[in-house]
């Protein structure tokens, strides 16, 4: 699995250490307010689990699974949702939580859907940004790190269901999804 790593781009320590500052980010700002953190599996799965755990003020969590890619490279701008959020999200502090926005087609459409419940807000937080491949704007509040336009997995982020598991963020080898 590491053999098709073609270069590291984020450590394990890198990874922590900035989740740990959007931690402390997101705790100054949100202390005193109702906060539901709503993950977006399976790729914010890592990242999610190692945030809310520097988030020191109480919150609840929820999930939604959603899917565009299913095993494409690219978005197919369909997005499904698989599961919902299984509370009303009405007068609540929402903040989505994101492995990686590429084209923005994801969180846009998310983002336009929840609205609809009438949150008290809505605020994104991705770890990574690649916003040279962006198609629809999206405001994104807490950012870990932007990234160049090169095929990234790792900390919950899949090639076709596989390299979720890596501690750290690298690059895809290109033979590895080449010719496929
Ligand atoms: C990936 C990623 C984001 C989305 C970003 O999810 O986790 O959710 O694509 O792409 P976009 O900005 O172009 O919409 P994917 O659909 O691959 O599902 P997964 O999280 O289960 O891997
Ligand atoms: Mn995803
Ligand atoms: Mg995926």
């Amino acid at each position: 699995m590491q053999n098709d790593i073609a270069r590291v781009l984020l450590t394990e320590e890198e990874l922590h250490e900035r989740v740990k500052a959007l931690g402390e980010a997101i705790t100054a700002d949100y202390k005193g307010k109702d906060l539901l953190v709503v993950g977006i599996l399976k790729g914010s799965n890592v990242f999610m689990s190692d945030l809310i755990r520097q988030i020191n003020m109480p919150l609840n969590i929820d999930f939604m699974i959603v899917s565009s890619y299913g095993n494409a490279t690219e978005s197919t701008g369909v997005v499904k949702i698989m599961k919902d959020i299984e509370q009303s999200i009405s007068d609540k502090h929402v903040l989505i939580v994101e492995d990686i926005i590429d084209s923005g087609l994801t969180l846009k459409y998310l983002t336009e859907m929840l609205n609809t419940r009438k949150p008290a807000s809505i605020k994104l937080c991705t770890l990574l940004d690649k916003p040279a491949r962006r198609k629809e704007n999206v405001d994104v509040d807490y950012v870990g790190f932007e990234m160049p336009d090169e095929f990234i997995v790792g900390y919950g982020i899949d090639y076709a269901e596989h390299y979720r598991n890596l501690p750290f963020v690298g690059i895809l080898k290109p033979e590895v999804y080449e010719n496929k």
